[in-house]
């Protein structure tokens, strides 16, 4: 099964060449599923959802599906009364979906939030009903592999672009570890990497993504990751935009243990 990891479109700052050559790449290599790790837009607009939506649309496959901070109105009384009232519009009714395969199970949560005890109110948090559905969704898991879906992540990268809170993480951690969870999907930072952690013989993998459409790039280009699972390993090409095209630029294949 092959799932592509896209993040950080941010339809509104959007780079119309990357966009088309990934259109055209997921109708040449046709992933079964694409997982869009939030911030789907730059102000979260009518007008970019539209187009958002308009782009889901012409994707052969389907897309799993969950909001970043930018997907929250800015500075707008609709942040605070309706706050996912354009997401779930234009995007999808449910900002948590669950998707179980004979494969794979995915699980995504919203770490965006209207307001924080913080002066940032683009970081994100975790709340205690969040790692309750997470560790409930996953007890009843049969699929070979559990991924986890979030906008910010959790590890920090070595050299990150973007310096990222996101509170009561640790409370998560345990979630993720205790639930065994595989692999976990974020974006935020518009900085690809991957993190391993290592708890009592399991290994997770903190997946992250480059912006995959958009002008905001720091300082990696546009990119995605292109996860391969068999029954038993998962290789993750990074793709990287080269001129027009989507290319891999590294591979790392990983063998549960
Ligand atoms: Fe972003
Ligand atoms: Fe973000």
């Amino acid at each position: 099964m092959k799932i592509a990891h896209i993040s950080d479109l941010h339809f509104g700052s959007l780079s119309r060449p990357a966009t088309e050559s990934l259109i055209r790449h997921f109708h040449d290599d046709k992933p079964d599923l694409v997982v869009a790790s939030g911030d789907i837009t730059q102000d979260a607009t009518c007008t970019e959802f539209e187009e958002a939506r308009a782009f889901f649309d012409l994707l052969p496959m389907p897309v799993f599906c969950i909001p970043g901070n930018h997907d929250l109105p800015g500075m707008d009384l609709e942040r605070f009364y309706d706050p996912w009232g354009r997401y779930k519009r234009f995007i999808a009714q449910d900002l948590e979906p669950e998707l179980r395969t004979d494969l794979v199970h995915l699980k995504g949560i919203n770490t965006a939030r209207r307001v924080l005890a913080h002066w940032n109110w683009a970081n994100g948090s975790v709340s205690q009903r969040q790692c309750r559905d997470t560790r409930r969704a996953f007890a009843a898991s049969t699929a070979p592999w559990r991924v986890f879906v979030m906008h910010h992540p959790v590890m920090n990268a070595r050299e990150m672009p973007l310096q990222v809170a996101l509170f009561n993480r640790n409370r998560l951690l345990r979630c993720l570890d205790d639930t065994r969870v595989d692999i976990v999907l974020a974006g935020h930072q518009h900085h690809a990497y991957i993190e391993n952690r290592l708890t009592d013989g399991h290994t997770t993998l903190f997946l992250n993504a480059s912006t995959t459409t958009s002008l905001r790039i720091r300082r990696q280009p546009n990119g995605f990751n292109m996860l391969n699972f068999g029954e038993k390993s998962v290789r993750i090409d990074r793709m990287e935009l080269c001129g027009d095209v989507f290319k891999i630029v590294s591979a790392e294949s990983h063998t549960k243990a």
